[in-house]
Formats: structure tokens, sequence, C-alpha cells
């Protein structure tokens, strides 16, 4: 993963509204990447509640929407999806006088949407981050609406870069899909980390060697895979001796009907998105 921050962005003036979980990873991995946090500023309605943390990072957090935004070169929407209706509409003509970029980070509001309750043809960045996020090890697919510059682009990249890695896409409707694999996909691992080590404890292991047998495999396994040149094909199938075990334990993997059960789940989680966007856009 490639790291830090791009040239322009030292003078950039960065506003986030919400100062939730998302916000405080991406901010703390600006700030570690080398960003002044004099240029970071962040509006919350608990500014209260973490004016110690503001200070901690040297960034200034505030209680008004309108205000933390009046210079901004770039303003993160990080509220949660159901508030963001709102929230665009009471910045909207601040955004129309000032045109900085926009990232919004809510989950399943459409670009289109955005810049409507935004009121005006926009610079805008939709981003899919997941949880991993939170521990600077997020996969974010990103999207832009044809009014973004490159500069902003590269901005956009930095911002998200600073919790894991970022990927582009050219449609919006793939967006769907990055939820279905990257977004809801922690769930997946975390599924198959508990059935591995309920497995291994039901055959005769003590609980907590399975679970950390279970765990430390899966992150092992991850970080060969992304440290190889090699597809995760082949890596499995250089761990697959002729007549050994993980042969056995593969067969009845794929008996079992594992990939069709794959390409299933993700068809339900991109469905349920579609129709999630769907909803919060009727708003
Ligand atoms: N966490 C993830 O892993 C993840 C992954 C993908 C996408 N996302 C998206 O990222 C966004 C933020 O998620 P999060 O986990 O950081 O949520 P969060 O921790 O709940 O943060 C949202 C923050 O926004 C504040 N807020 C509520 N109403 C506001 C308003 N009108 N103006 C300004 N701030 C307001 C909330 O304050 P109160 O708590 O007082 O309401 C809270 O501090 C969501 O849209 C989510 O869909 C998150």
């Amino acid at each position: 993963m490639v790291r830090g921050i791009v040239p322009d962005m030292k003078t950039r003036k960065l506003s986030f509204i919400g100062a939730g979980n998302m916000t405080r990873s991406l901010v703390g991995g600006l700030i570690a990447d080398g960003c002044d946090p004099s240029l970071i500023r962040l509006s919350d309605p608990e500014a209260d509640r973490i004016q110690d943390l503001a200070h901690r990072l040297g960034v200034q957090i505030l209680q008004d929407n309108r205000a933390v935004i009046e210079d901004a070169d770039l303003v993160v929407l990080a509220v949660k999806p159901q508030v963001l209706p709102a929230v665009a509409r009471e910045i909207a003509d601040r955004v129309q006088d000032r045109q900085p970029l926009v990232i919004s980070i809510a989950a399943g509001i459409r670009t289109r949407d955005l810049a409507r309750w935004l009121g005006a043809d926009i610079a805008i960045v939709r981003a899919m981050p997941n949880t991993p996020a939170l521990v600077q090890s997020g996969a974010t697919g990103l999207f832009a609406n044809t009014h973004v510059r490159d500069e902003q682009r590269d901005l956009a990249e930095t911002i998200l870069r600073a919790v894991g890695l970022t990927l582009w896409v050219e449609q919006e409707e793939q967006l769907d899909l990055v939820t279905a694999l990257s977004g809801s996909g922690p769930a997946y691992f975390f599924l198959v980390m508990e059935a591995l080590q309920e497995a291994a404890t039901k055959l005769g292991l003590p609980a907590e060697t399975a679970r950390l047998l279970a765990l430390q495999t899966a992150f092992g396994a991850s970080r060969m895979a992304l440290e190889s040149d090699e597809d995760a094909a082949t890596l499995r199938q250089r761990v697959t001796s002729p007549g050994g075990t993980t042969e056995q334990a593969l067969r009845v993997l794929e008996d079992g009907g594992l990939r069709s059960l794959m390409e299933q789940a993700l068809s339900a989680a991109a469905r349920r998105s579609r129709e999630l966007a769907d909803q919060f856009g009727a708003q």
C-alpha cells in the first residue's frame, strides 16, 4: 500500500461533518501521514464530548456544520446515511458558494441524490470503506462524478488511503458490488473464523487454542496472499498435496457448494445495497 500525502494536501483545508468512528480513524491516519492538524476541522452535535480528543489531535471541533465548511477545500460527509439528506440541505448554499470537493462515506447514498440535496453541479466522490478502516486496514471503493477533476481524485484518494487500500470503480453501480464484497466482507471472514473455531472445539481442541489458531491462520493466509505475486488459486494449490489432509478438507468444501454459496451471498448483499440506495434516495 502506498502511503503519504500528496504535496497539494499540505495547504488544503479539510472539514469533516460527523466526528464519529470513521472520522476519528481518517483524521488519525492523515495526521500520522504528515497532514497539518491545524488545517483540519470537525463538526458534531456532541462537540463538547470530544473536545479532549480534538485538543490531543490538534484539530478544531465545532458544533456548527455550516461554520465548519466556511473556507474548506474538501468536505467529508461522515454522518449516518439517514442523517445525510438533512445535513446536505443544511450546508447546500455554502457548498454552492465555495465549491469544495465533497467526499461522502455514507453507505448507500448515490451521488445523484447527494447532488440533488446539495442543489448544484458539485464535485462529489463517493467512498465505500469497511470496518477494518478503524484499525487502519480498510479496503475502500471510490467513485467520482463527472465534476471531479484529476487533482481532486488524488486528494480523495489521499484521504481514504489514510485508513487502508483504495480502489476506483468507473460505474457507480459497481459500488453495490464493492459493498457486497469488502463492505460486508469482514463479517464473512468473521463467520469463517467462528465456524472453524466451533468445529475444532467440537472435535477436541481447547476453545482458546482453537480461537487463536483460527484467527492467526486467517491473518497469515491474508498476509501471504497480499504479499505474493501469485493468485489465491495458485497459493491454494501449493498447500494442497495430492492425497494429503488439505485436499480432503477442500473436497468437502467444494462438494458442499462453497463457491455457489459465495455467489448467492454477494448477489443478496448487492441487491440489498440497491434497495437501500433507492430508499435513501427517495428522501
Ligand atoms: N464504521 C464503518 O466501518 C463504516 C464503513 C463503511 C461506511 N461507513 C459510513 O461512514 C459513516 C460514518 O460512520 P461511523 O461509523 O463513523 O458513524 P458514527 O460513529 O455514528 O459517527 C457519526 C457521527 O455523526 C454525528 N452526527 C449525527 N448527526 C449529525 C449532524 N446533523 N451533523 C453533524 N454530525 C452529526 C454523530 O453524533 P451522535 O452520535 O451524537 O448522533 C456521530 O458522532 C456512515 O454513513 C457509515 O455508513 C462506516
